[in-house]
């Protein structure tokens, strides 16, 4: 193993078209920030870098979509991103973003050395055109079948049902996703990183050099190089990204892929004029945190383009997760099936530490994991509150009630206090074993058993009742909870920062650094503690319901969205639609029909006259609702009765996809009687 003598953390470039998510927070700036925040503790060097990654054609899309430009997509949303990970408490040490002027000279820079070094081949080819648009469709800009599980929606690039990468002329019945037309094939050049040269030595730095790497890492990286790598395309047929800097190469731009790694360098760049000392130096450990679609680019291409290049170290690691799901489903943007970071800090405020515990306690690093309400409840309230905040509590209640917060000064310790104490400098070996191997999830057990360490030592202690009797013991039991209480401060500083600092408040403790961890005099006799408050709050059932019935209404409006509407009925002739004598009327007065669920007795102006009818509607709305509203009734319809109340006329309604009813009403009113044709 190498010494180094500083360690670069990168964590992936979130993509600038949306808000962040649990899935990204699980997979990627959760561990990444409890490794920096572990590594700062023990007083190592370090450069956290993040940033938005503001190109690619779903950002086009999106502003084509919304009528606006992609720079104000990526403004909002770097701007919502950087927030909600500032207020989250992600340490970067940088968060910078690819529209940047730094990362446009640096990527151009970076592209112009490999082209002036022959690093690329220049290739012309076949590919799709949109005729109606004048553009090539790159990527997500087009869409079909995918060729190895028929999915109708397979992107350009990938399939995102079954997860193959394809290549646009791979795609059964292409479609522009611009146009909806087929698209032509037209010939256009690009630049091509030719990885089969690379193949090599990969085989040799990875599948020889980095057995250590985490399995899934590992595997994919071989599954990738056992079946060849190919010359791949690093320039695109685009308007949005850094123009390709060599003549020529009008209206193209670099492949989001070749520029979004190198926005690390820049971003190094932004944050101290030494960027090279941790780019360049052998003694830099760069690791790659990631989710698990990123590793191709992160093991095999950006390895490739850094080696290519000649002057930049490799990553050391890139401990890549698998993915988070939830509430059993895949996590998605576009079907808003996910729980925004944003909205978690609005609604949860001063909890942003349960969900980076509960993000850690069920972190997806060896599988993917589902994430669940009724999961972030009770790991709050079994684990944060019970065992937690259970014991710091106890401790600092008991020694304010029986010293007035002065750490009594112990006596003599017996065996119990003795092998409690060391054991606090063996979690410490475990946690930091862990962390340095990337099992963060199982650093966090660990890191709790000093808490259930403290609990068990106070229930074998029973301080309560041994008061009564020998209260000069119960000095050294309390003195030895105040140990363990003040080593939790630095212990679970990585993993619970916020916390942390209100329980040093409790304290009246200085932040510590983690090689004072495991002393067992960190709060002297005499010390004064304060009184404290709770450290975490259970999280009732009303809540949780109110996040479970946020998600099944979203569930409810996606399948609404994607239901069929039924076929168009045989056609009628003219007269036939001219016998409706269709009217707008007023609702004077409405009712309830006693007795059923869905009738409802409306008395309805219209026009001609006042009259009676009754409308299946009571499941909808409330009589109070539609009163004076505007309506548009069929007034020729042949009275019946219904529930011994004659019916005379029909309401016109429109049915939505879930079966709910809506009124079919003018914009703006008109005068009862108007005749509606
Ligand atoms: O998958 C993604 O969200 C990409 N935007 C990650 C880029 S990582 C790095 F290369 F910038
Ligand atoms: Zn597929």
């Amino acid at each position: 193993m190498t010494d180094y003598k500083r360690t670069l953390i990168t964590s992936a470039l979130p993509y600038a078209n949306g808000p962040v998510h649990i899935g990204h927070l699980a997979g990627v700036y959760v561990p990444a920030d409890i490794y920096a925040r572990f590594l700062r503790l023990n007083g190592e060097e370090v450069a956290f870098i993040g940033g938005s990654d503001e190109h690619g054609v779903p950002i086009t899309l999106k502003a084509k979509n919304e009528g606006v430009t992609p720079q104000d997509v990526v403004d909002k949303y770097h701007a919502i991103i950087k927030d909600s990970f500032a207020r989250f408490g992600i340490s970067f040490d940088v968060y910078s973003r690819t529209s940047a002027k730094v990362h446009h000279e640096t990527a151009s820079e970076f592209f112009r050395k490999l082209y002036d070094n022959g690093k690329f081949i220049e290739k012309s080819s076949e590919q799709y055109y949109d005729e109606e648009n004048n553009q090539f469709l790159a990527d997500r800009y087009i869409t079909g079948t995918c060729p190895k599980c028929g999915f109708e929606r397979a992107y350009g690039d990938q399939c995102e049902s079954c997860g193959t990468s394809l290549s646009p002329t791979e795609l059964i019945n292409p479609k522009s996703m611009i146009s909806g037309n087929s698209p032509v094939l037209k010939e256009t050049k690009h630049w091509y990183l030719p990885l089969d040269q690379y193949e090599e030595w990969l085989k040799e730095w990875i599948l020889e050099g980095h057995k250590e790497w985490k399995s899934n890492v590992y595997g994919q990286c071989k599954s990738w190089i056992d079946s060849g790598l190919q010359p791949r395309a690093v320039t695109r047929d685009l308007e949005w990204g850094v123009p390709v800097p060599v003549d020529g190469a009008d209206g193209k731009v670099l492949y989001v892929w070749f520029d979004a790694p190198i926005g690390y360098i820049s971003a190094t760049k932004e944050l101290t004029p030494e960027w090279e000392k941790w780019w360049k130096d052998p003694e830099t450990k760069m690791v790659h945190f990631i989710g698990k679609d990123n590793i191709v680019f992160h093991c095999i291409i950006f390895p490739a383009m850094l080696k290519a290049e000649g002057s930049y170290i490799l990553p050391d690691n890139v401990p890549a997760n698998e993915f988070l799901n939830l509430e059993g489903d895949k996590i998605s943007t576009s079907r808003n099936w996910a729980v925004w970071l944003h909205e978690y800090l609005d609604e949860f405020p001063g909890k942003e530490d349960v969900l980076k515990y509960v993000l850690t306690a069920n972190a997806p690093e060896t599988k993917d994991n589902d994430f669940t309400w009724k999961d972030f409840q009770a790991r709050n309230n079994n684990e944060l509150v019970a065992i937690l905040g259970n014991f710091v509590n106890r401790a600092l209640v008991l020694t304010n009630k029986y010293y007035d917060g002065k750490i009594p000064a112990p006596g003599e310790l017996n065996d119990n206090d003795r092998t409690t104490l060391a054991e606090i400098a063996n979690l410490k070996a475990e946690v930091e074993k862990s962390i340095r191997q990337y099992r963060f999830r199982e650093a966090l057990k660990l890191a709790m058993d000093l808490a259930r360490l403290g609990n068990k030592y106070l229930t074998d202690e029973e301080p309560w009742k041994v008061v009564k009797t020998d209260p000069e013991r119960v000095k050294t039991s309390m003195y030895v909870c105040a140990q363990i209480t003040a080593n939790l401060t630095i212990m679970l500083e990585p993993f619970l920062p916020f916390s942390m600092e209100k329980l040093r408040g409790f304290l009246n403790l200085g932040k510590l650094p983690w090689s004072e961890l495991g002393r067992t005099d960190l709060l002297p006799a005499g010390h004064q503690v304060n009184t404290p408050e709770l450290l975490f709050e259970k999280i009732e059932d009303e809540v949780i319901e109110k996040q479970v019935n946020k998600l099944l209404e979203t569930k409810r409006a996606n399948e609404a969205a994607n239901a069929k509407v039924t076929p168009a009925k045989d056609n009628i002739s003219y007269d036939e639609f001219s016998k409706m004598d269709i009217r707008t009327g007023t609702v004077l007065e409405a009712e309830l029909v006693p007795k059923t669920k869905k009738l409802m007795k409306l008395k309805i102006d219209t026009g001609i006259d006042k009259r009676t009818v009754v409308s299946g509607i009571a499941e909808y709305f409330k009589p109070e609702d539609v009163v004076g509203r505007q309506v548009c009734i069929l007034v020729n319809l042949e009275p019946k009765p219904l529930k011994g109340i004659e019916s005379q006329g029909m309401i016109l309604m429109a049915q939505d996809a879930d079966g709910s009813l809506k009124f079919v009403t003018p914009t703006t009113p008109v005068k009862n009687g108007s005749e509606v044709k």
